[in-house]
């Protein structure tokens, strides 16, 4: 039997695992990267965890507004759901820490991670990178992240609604059928090209970030 559950134009690897391939390593440096790992580790403190759930509230607000904007579009609607939405439980999570998000600056990372989140509201591939990025990676390390943060510093479980997924039953189902949307995309080689890259970008903006948030400098 021929194998005809490829996407258009992809011969080789499917998209899911060119994405994972080729972010493998930047996945490596980003869960070594040192904000990451000392907060994993419990030597830090809620409120580091408090100034990083700040920052990324800036980034899923640009997320989700120009997913919005493409959720009608057949690459970027592949992927768009509404399950996913972060944005809501990030805010009460804050307001539950009695922080207004209106009331903080983005870093200079998160300042240039919105920006490139917001120029892919013209490139659904390259919108599926960020998507791919912070969900897939939500709904994996996320949940280490969140046990961890009750673990080493008591974070109230309601304050850490980010990480939980309601509406989806079965994580790594969910991520399968995601990879499976993600290789069934309307893609020709170049648009999977600027998918691939993006999502080097993607995480190169997270470790900035993260670089940012330690206080080092970002480059
Ligand atoms: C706290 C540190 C982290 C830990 C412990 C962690 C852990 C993991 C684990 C165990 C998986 C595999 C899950 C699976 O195969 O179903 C995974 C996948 C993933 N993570 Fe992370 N991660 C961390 C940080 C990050 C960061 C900072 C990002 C990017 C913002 C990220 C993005 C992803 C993505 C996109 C995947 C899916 C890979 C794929 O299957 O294509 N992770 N992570």
């Amino acid at each position: 039997m021929s194998a005809s559950i490829s996407g258009p134009g992809t011969a080789g690897p499917s998209i899911s695992q060119r994405l994972r391939e080729a972010t493998s390593v930047a996945h490596q440096r980003a869960e070594h990267a040192p904000f990451i790992d000392d907060l994993m580790s419990g030597r830090l403190d809620s409120g580091d965890y408090q100034r990083l759930a700040v920052q990324l509230y800036f980034v899923y607000e640009a997320l989700e507004a120009v997913g919005d904007g493409l959720a009608d579009d057949p690459v970027a609607g592949a992927v768009v759901d509404d399950k996913l939405r972060r944005l809501p439980r990030l805010g009460a999570d804050l307001a539950s820490f009695g922080i207004d998000p209106r009331s903080c600056a983005p870093l200079p990372a998160v300042a240039r991670y919105v920006e490139a989140i917001e120029a892919t509201r013209d490139d659904p591939a390259r919108f599926v990178a960020h998507h791919y990025t912070r969900y897939l990676g939500d709904l994996s390390g996320g949940q280490v992240v969140a046990h961890r943060m009750r673990e080493h510093y008591g974070v109230d479980a309601s304050a850490l609604s980010f990480y939980s997924f309601d509406g989806i039953e079965k994580l790594k189902r969910y991520k399968d059928a995601y990879r499976a949307r993600l290789d069934a995309l309307p893609l020709d080689a170049a648009a999977t090209e600027r998918l691939v890259e993006e999502a080097i970008a993607a995480f190169d903006h997270n470790q900035a970030v993260f670089g940012d948030l330690d206080g080092a400098d970002a480059a």
